[in-house]
């Protein structure tokens, strides 16, 4: 009974993780004028002077989800949001939706009408993510994100949400993304702060720990308008992002050092993805990886698992970015789940029509690597996180 009962959790988080919800984003070609228009575009705020950073504190469900509140309005109602760095759109569920979507109605809503500070929009979205989509109208009113107020911010009134929104804990989603990326064809929250000048820096990062090491999730921060020191150790490495819309750039290759194993030896495309957890890859490259550190496949599933007792003397593997080895120890890429012992590469199969196959960095890596995303210099960080 009690081996059922884990088998159908143990599948149950194992398909969230592999679902994510912004998991696996759909991805485009990267022409270079749209790389040079936006930084053209983005120059202005920050020659202003930058008032100051702020602090969110982000709870870490099950290593699955991470999320911190906001508010929004006058006075602010609260919400707890997915901060994540592969979309560009803002919503949270509305008052407003019918009684029969289960998603909004197990979620906290928003109510223009208690707030004095709201300002009807009233366009439509529809906002498509690889597993699932979120429909409603827009509104404008104050977002306020650890003491940072930005006014009229737009931001969907979600109505109708796909079902695998039933699974979040967050209430919605904000993207941290590049404008170029939003849906709604508006601004994100972190420029309009840069704009109002409420930041003095034009550059968030994220530490992520693991919620088996503090209580209740607590612990993880995101820090808005520069990097906080005490959080990492060693130097931080710089990559170039190579198309301003995902956080993108480029991995010089992989590899598992002690056995002189290499992958992606031409170099590959990645992009970092606080709304997802595993580290996804081509599916040719992620077999041979989990099939080098002698995993097998978890009851014929893309999920491959490794004999728990073997973890610990497992080897490393490396991503070389920059030049720079960035290590990953065996503790840290398998997702121990009860008895089980899991393995972060997931192998995706298929690409959208013209795009490259590329990696998603998910939250597994950013736990092991405290990351700086720097729209100044349009380039990303990376240290060891302290833990
Ligand atoms: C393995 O898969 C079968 C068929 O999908 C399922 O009935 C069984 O519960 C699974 N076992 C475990 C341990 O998850
Ligand atoms: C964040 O958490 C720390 C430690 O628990 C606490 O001292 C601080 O007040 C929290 N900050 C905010 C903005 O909630
Ligand atoms: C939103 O877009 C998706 C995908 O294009 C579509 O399946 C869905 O019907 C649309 N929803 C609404 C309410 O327009
Ligand atoms: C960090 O960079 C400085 C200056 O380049 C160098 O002297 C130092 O050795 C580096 N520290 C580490 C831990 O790599
Ligand atoms: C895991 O490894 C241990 C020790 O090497 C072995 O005794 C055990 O049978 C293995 N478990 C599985 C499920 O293969």
């Amino acid at each position: 009974m009690h081996l059922v009962t884990n088998a159908v959790l143990i599948l149950a988080l194992a398909s969230r993780l592999v679902a994510g919800i912004v998991n696996i984003p759909l991805f485009r070609m990267n022409p270079e004028h749209q790389f040079a228009s936006l930084s053209t575009r983005l120059r202005l705020p920050f020659l202003n002077p930058y008032k100051g950073k702020a602090e969110v504190n982000i709870t870490n469900y099950e290593d699955v989800e991470f999320y911190g509140p906001i508010t929004i309005g006058t006075p602010g109602q609260v919400f707890n949001v997915i901060f994540d760095t592969t979309s560009a759109d803002f919503w949270i569920p509305s008052v407003n939706c019918p009684q029969t979507n289960m998603p909004c109605q197990s979620h906290r809503k928003y109510i223009s009408a208690a707030s004095k500070t709201f300002r009807h929009v009233g366009t439509m979205f529809n906002i498509t993510y690889k597993t699932g989509n979120v429909h409603g109208y827009q509104s404008k009113d104050t977002v306020t994100v650890s003491g940072l107020s930005v006014k009229k911010q737009v931001f969907g009134e979600a109505m109708l949400q796909s079902d695998i929104f039933l699974e979040t804990v967050a209430d919605g989603i904000l993207g941290m993304g590049f404008s170029s990326l939003s849906q709604m064809e508006e601004p994100t929250v972190f420029d309009n702060m840069l704009s109002q000048r409420l930041v003095r820096s034009p550059v968030f990062s994220f530490y992520l720990s693991s919620h088996k090491k503090t209580a209740d999730g607590a612990g993880s921060v995101l820090t808005l308008g520069g990097t906080n020191p005490g959080l990492f150790t060693g130097n931080l490495t710089f990559v170039a992002v190579t198309f301003a819309q995902f956080w993108q750039f480029k991995i010089d290759w992989i590899e598992i050092p002690d056995m002189r194993e290499s992958f992606c030896l031409e170099g590959c495309h990645a992009i970092v993805d606080s709304g997802s957890s595993l580290i996804v890859g081509p599916q040719r490259e992620t077999d041979k990886l989990n099939r080098k550190l002698r995993g097998s496949s978890f009851n014929n599933t893309d999920m491959w698992t490794f004999n728990c007792s073997r973890v610990s003397r497992m080897s490393d593997v490396e991503f070389i970015v920059n030049g720079t080895p960035l290590t990953l120890t065996s503790e840290e890429y398998i997702i121990k789940i009860d008895d089980f012992c899991f393995s972060a590469f997931y192998g995706r199969k298929t690409f959208p029509v013209g795009a490259d196959p590329y990696w998603v960095l998910g939250t597994t890596f950013m736990r092991a690597y405290y990351t700086v995303f720097d729209k100044g210099n349009n380039r990303i960080g990376f240290a060891k996180a302290k833990h």
